[in-house]
């Protein structure tokens, strides 16, 4: 007999580069946990059902349990000619407790079984996401409120705009991450539904119970269609693409803090602990952990590319080829975690100037809208007002001078509606604290998002 469990038909041995060339107990071994834990709730299902025998269920178990323990202090020696981790430790458990080993295999696929294996990892990595997701966006509602009065510029086109409170940009990348984490939710609902039972595509003919199974493995419900079952990797796929929307937004993040540590910025600082030095340049400070997410981005954006180009050529139902599936997935999710980890830690770490900050305000003729705006009040259509205030722009700029530097009969120059009270709106209070439609930049209306954040994260 040839030592493939499933080599019965076979008279020669496979191949040895072929063997090499398919094997993939080599990254597949990380789902030992999940393999383990798909097979004990297995074994326990069969012998409720009567398909095997009590005692042959729990001397499987057994046996599991050991092989885990194996593989957790590094005994275990994974083995190539037995391709995957599924048949690693089927071997294994065969050499351990006999024959009876194999009956964990009844009613069983692989084909399914790397299905429930997949989904179990995916399941615990996404709660993993989450919860670091968590902590990131209290951080950045501790930020806020510790921050409340900075004020700094909005910045569009990269020009300065607006004044803005940098507690209403804190919070405005809590949202960010607040709809990144409602999508990984979401994904969860499909990637929370047992597959075990799919056989190998085509259901079983032992009287199994799939429900039983779901229940012992926390599943809230099972797959509706076998064929569908062992075929579907849109799981894999929304994650991953779940996965690269949310390194976009860590990129941006860690993009703006590259930005604001510059000397032309300076508008925070990341610390020691996050930045690095020049072996050239003694003046160097570099913010290499945020540069190093936003090159990650791009890893995570090529695992996404990777498995919809695994899939889409694939007829129904399981293909080999999906056994490349699983690389990206590690990786996107290896990517995920480090990259929010240090985000993480970053933000417990980061200062912000504020007088740099707000020292950018005061050159730019930042508070211009406010002018428009204030005409537009008095009766001026804003495209008018618009234009007289890019003529007092103008106008200062030649004399050199800040908009809140002009004198009232300067204003006056350009339109009759102008009185004192201009003097009030054109400040960075008057111009911050003037914006309270409902999610602008007024003191009041950051303080309901944080309010609001604080209550959400609550209940993350
Ligand atoms: N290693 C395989 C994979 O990852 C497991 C399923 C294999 N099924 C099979 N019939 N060869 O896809």
């Amino acid at each position: 007999m040839l030592k493939k469990p499933w080599g019965g038909r076979f008279k020669k041995d496979t191949h040895q580069i072929a063997e090499r060339f398919s094997a993939s107990v080599d990254f597949d071994r990380r789902l030992y946990k999940e393999d383990i834990q798909g097979s004990v709730a297995h074994v326990t299902m069969l012998a409720e059902k009567g398909i095997i025998l009590k005692s042959e269920a729990e001397k499987i178990t057994k046996g599991l349990k050991q092989i885990e323990k194996e593989i957790e202090s590094g005994k275990f020696s994974f083995r190539e000619e037995f391709e995957d981790i599924h048949l690693n430790i089927e071997k294994r458990l065969i050499e351990k407790i006999g024959a009876i080993g194999g009956k964990i295999h009844t009613a069983r696929s692989r084909n399914d079984q790397i299905a429930l294996d997949m989904r179990l990892y995916l399941r615990r990595e996404i709660n993993e996401i989450t919860l670091l997701l968590k902590d990131i966006a209290g951080s950045l509602v501790g930020l806020a409120e510790k921050n409340i009065d900075t004020v700094m510029p909005l910045y569009t086109h990269l020009q300065r705009g607006q004044p803005v409170l940098l507690s209403h940009h804190l919070m405005g990348l809590y949202e960010m991450l607040k709809r990144d984490r409602e999508r990984y939710i979401d994904c969860l609902e499909r990637v929370n539904v047992m597959p075990l039972g799919a056989g190998a595509g085509a259901g079983t003919t032992f009287p199994i119970d799939r429900e039983y199974v779901a229940k012992l493995l926390g599943f809230p419900k099972v797959t509706q269609n076998s064929i569908d079952t062992v075929s579907d990797r849109d799981f894999i796929v929304e994650f991953i693409s779940v996965s690269a929307n949310l390194m976009m937004h860590l990129s941006r993040v860690s993009e703006e803090f590259v930005l604001w540590s510059t000397k032309e910025f300076d508008f925070i600082d990341l610390g020691d602990e996050f930045t690095t030095g020049s072996s050239i340049m003694p003046q160097k400070r570099n913010p290499d952990m945020a540069e190093l997410i936003r090159g990650k981005t791009g890893r995570v954006y090529g695992n996404l590319v990777a498995i919809l180009t695994i899939m889409k050529g694939l007829p129904f139902s399981y293909n080999r080829d999906m056994q490349e599936d699983k690389e990206p997935m590690f990786d996107t999710a290896d990517t995920v975690k480090s990259s929010l980890e240090v985000l993480s830690a970053m933000l417990k770490n980061i200062t912000f100037k504020h007088e740099n900050m707000e020292k950018a305000l005061t050159e730019g003729f930042i508070t211009a809208t406010d002018i428009a705006d204030y005409l537009t009040r008095k009766g001026m259509p804003f495209r008018k007002s618009h234009e007289v205030t890019g003529r007092i722009v103008g106008y200062a700029e030649e004399k050199g001078r800040e908009l809140v530097k002009l004198h009232i009969s300067e204003y006056k120059m350009f339109s009759r509606l102008f009185e004192k009270d201009l003097f009030g709106h054109i400040t960075l209070e008057g111009s911050v604290g003037g914006r309270k439609s409902y999610g602008g930049t007024a003191r009041r209306n950051v303080l309901r998002m944080i309010a609001q954040g604080k209550k959400e994260t609550g209940k993350w």
